[in-house]
């Protein structure tokens, strides 16, 4: 029986990695690290700094003065930069707009996945990005690839901006998510790519509970091995 494995979560933008990544950690009790919050205060930090998204060793060097955080909160797990929380501002569309700028930055991926390979050295771990079964733990215990269509994904997009009062309309959300599909699949760099031996699981037609069951069983059989 395998305790404390290393679980990784990659999939393109708003397959809902990181609702099943929360609760898959919940459930097992082990870390939740959530990387595109990483890569998403890094961008934060070059926008407040006037650092150039595109300046590889300008961005390494902003890297090597800051310290992300994650802290456990009532109701989601909460990001610092040094001492500033940016739970919030990192989520903003500012953000989301020129995050795939500095995520391609090969220094910026150098130094990132070096900091999230220390945060799962100790297993007990649940992390979920774009390359994390490919580039960060290649020898994860388990590894789910999870898709959705474009529009059920922009559905949901839809659905949580409308709970927060943000209009965007479907097509544009649409539009703007296979805009990021197509950026992050073609990269040179760690492109969003299923691992060999990721299993993918299509939550198209299926609710929380049953992505969470799924990955779950799949957890469990791994368990076994
Ligand atoms: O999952 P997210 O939307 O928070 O990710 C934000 C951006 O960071 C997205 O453009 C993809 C990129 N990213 C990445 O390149 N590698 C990761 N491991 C996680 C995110």
């Amino acid at each position: 029986m395998k305790e404390n494995m290393q679980i990784t979560i990659d999939g393109p933008a708003s397959a809902g990695k990181s609702t099943i990544a929360k609760l898959i950690a919940k459930k097992l009790q082990y870390i939740y690290c959530d990387t595109g919050a990483m890569y998403r205060s890094a961008t934060y930090v070059a926008l407040k700094n006037k650092v150039r998204l595109d300046d590889d060793a300008a961005l390494a060097q902003m890297l090597g003065q800051m310290t992300i955080r994650f802290q456990p909160g009532e109701t989601e797990q909460r990001v610092f930069v040094n001492d500033e929380e940016v739970t919030d501002v990192i989520r903003t569309p500012e953000i989301a707009n020129n995050v795939s700028v500095v995520a391609a930055q090969p220094s910026v991926r150098e130094i990132l996945t070096a900091q999230q390979r220390k945060i799962a050295a100790q297993g007990g771990i649940v992390m979920d990005g774009r390359d994390i079964g490919t580039a960060v733990l290649p020898h994860a215990q388990v590894k789910i690839f999870l898709i959705a269509s474009v529009h059920e994904r922009a559905v949901r997009r839809y659905k949580e901006n409308v709970a927060k009062g943000i209009n965007t309309p479907l097509a544009t959300l649409e539009q703007e998510i296979a805009a990021r599909d197509q950026k992050d699949s073609t990269r040179k760099i760690s492109p969003l790519t299923k691992a060999k031996d990721a299993i993918e699981v299509d939550t198209t037609s299926m609710g929380i509970e049953e992505v969470v069951a799924k990955v779950m069983a799949i957890v469990k059989e791994k368990e076994q091995e």
